[in-house]
């Protein structure tokens, strides 16, 4: 491998995920549930965007000045190709994150973003990052990071060193690195099947072998066949971002803000009886063994004052994103899932099934003559944030401002779902962010943008799309096979796409 990848997999390509975590506006939303500030992002930055949905989206989608690079020329150039076609300000580079770190064209950034990177490059690499945020992120700045965690991966970090192993010295130098690592996965199951010690004691490693099965060997390739592959403790994040005035302030996952969805009542006594901070931190991730953590940082916090947290209630608004009737009151606990309290979520829920914006001062007004309190009301938007069944809502001018940009973003991205198997996300005006749409809405989307309003015509048009590249139509996870059963799905799929998903995607601006 030459020099410049620093043992980065660079000869095969990301995915084309979307994170929300991204999207500054969330950012301000987590933040203030834990009473911090959030400036108001103007310019933002991407640090190794993959295939750059995400910078791209949150730039078409919102005011915000976007910047962002990734080395692996490909993707860089598929992201050039998404800005040239929504014309929004963003600023994409094919530099090194050293070689970017030296730019001298560059703002000072009120968010910077990370996500998928930290575990996966070198210390060398994490020297330039953390050097990068303590420079160019202006104080009150945002940081997202994401990484892999201990103690959740500790049994994996052992069967990891095999794949390495494996790799260097017995994957065949006349495969190409897809067939190799299906080699690899293949040795692991050989391996395990002769029942080693190690897996008796580690027994969860057949659980994650089975995983690899099912996973995108694009992704397999840059989740697990870098040089570099590094899950760490809590503590030792904060050792790395000690020197940069970055306080912690939470996780970006919604749920992770409410103890109840994530450890049991002995585990919250035992950790209200623990003081230190970094400490109570990181038994909760041995309570949760926790694998991945995404967390918003902020440099040189300042508290929010009790006349801005009651602007915030007062002026963000919120809306549902998914059907009222598809949202069931549930949510993934430590065993299984958990009931939410009928009495607390249907009220609110049935009160934003018009899929109309509203801020958290007018939902308590609305809901004044039910039983629900203001703090019941706040934590059920905060849950329902995490259950993605409801997105904050940017400002009004701004939504208008956007509209044409994230316009010719979808076009182009709806245009490419049949070449591209997994982008699964079109940009919203409204959110200034994504939606998660699959392969088959996309094409419904694009269709009815064209002003068809014929269901009959969509499934023709979808199931001329497909079959002219080989793609089945997937009905409960299987491909189905022959002509009749796909047809039958596609249609009942453009009729739940009519009554459901459209009219919320017609507000959402994204159709
Ligand atoms: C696991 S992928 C995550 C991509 C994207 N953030 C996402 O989550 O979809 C890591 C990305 O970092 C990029 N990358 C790794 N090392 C880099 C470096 N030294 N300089 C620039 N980009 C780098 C890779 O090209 C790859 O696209």
């Amino acid at each position: 491998m030459s020099d410049w990848t620093e043992g980065y997999v660079t000869d095969v390509g990301y995915t084309f995920g979307y994170y929300r975590e991204l999207n500054p506006l969330h950012a301000k939303i987590a933040l203030q549930d834990y009473n911090v500030a959030c400036p108001e992002v103007q310019t933002a930055c991407e640090l190794g965007f993959g295939q750059g949905i995400s910078i791209n989206i949150h730039a078409a989608a919102s005011k915000t000045q976007w910047y962002g690079t990734d080395f692996i020329p490909e993707q860089a150039d598929f992201a050039r190709q998404m800005a040239k076609a929504s014309g929004a300000d963003v600023h994409i580079f094919n530099d090194s994150f050293e070689a970017f770190a030296k730019r001298k064209d560059l703002p000072d950034f009120d968010f910077i973003g990370l996500h998928g990177i930290w575990s996966w490059i070198s210390n060398n690499n994490r020297r330039i990052i953390v050097n990068f945020i303590k420079k160019k992120l202006k104080p009150g700045g945002v940081l997202y990071i994401s990484y892999n965690t201990l103690p959740g991966w500790a049994d994996f970090v052992s069967l990891r060193h095999i794949m390495s192993l494996y790799m260097d010295d017995m994957a065949d130098p006349k495969q190409n690195r897809l067939e190799q690592i299906s080699g690899c996965v293949d040795f692991l199951d050989r391996f395990l099947s002769t029942n080693p010690a190690f897996a008796q004691a580690n027994p969860f490693v057949r659980t994650r072998l089975q995983r690899l099965h099912k996973e995108d060997a694009h992704y397999l390739a840059h989740e697990y066949f870098n040089r570099d592959w590094l899950p760490m403790h809590f503590t030792d994040m904060t050792q790395w971002l000690q020197d940069t005035g970055m306080d912690y302030i939470c996780s970006t996952h919604y749920l992770d803000h409410v103890n109840q969805f994530n450890i049991s009542r002995d585990q919250e006594k035992l950790l209200n009886s623990i003081h230190p901070f970094l400490f109570r931190e990181t038994v909760r991730d041995f309570m949760v063994n926790r694998q991945f953590r995404a967390e918003y940082w902020v440099k040189n916090t300042r508290e929010l004052n009790k006349k801005e947290k009651e602007k915030i209630l007062q002026t963000q608004r919120y809306i549902l994103v998914e059907p009222r009737s598809d949202i069931t009151l549930k949510v993934p606990g430590p065993a299984g899932s958990l009931d939410l309290d009928p009495a607390q979520y249907e009220p609110v829920l049935d009160l934003m099934a018009d899929y109309r914006p509203r801020t958290l001062r007018q939902m308590e007004k609305e809901l004044e003559s039910n039983s629900i309190k203001f703090p019941q009301l706040y934590q059920a938007i905060i849950v329902l944030m995490g259950k993605r069944c409801i997105e904050p809502v940017q400002d009004k001018e701004d939504v208008s401002q956007v509209k044409q940009d994230t316009d010719k973003l979808n076009s182009f991205l709806c245009q490419q779902v049949l070449a591209k198997e997994d982008i699964h996300a079109l940009a919203s005006p409204m959110t200034g962010g994504g939606i998660s749409l699959d392969i088959i809405d996309q094409i419904f989307v694009e269709i009815s943008r064209q002003g068809n309003d014929s269901p009959q015509q969509w499934v023709e048009y979808a199931w001329q799309q497909l079959s002219s590249v080989g793609r089945q139509v997937i009905k409960d996870g299987t491909p189905l096979d022959s002509e009749e059963e796909s047809l039958a799905e596609l249609h009942l799929r453009a009729e739940m796409f009519m009554q459901k998903r459209l009219p919320i995607l017609n507000v959402l601006g994204i159709a």
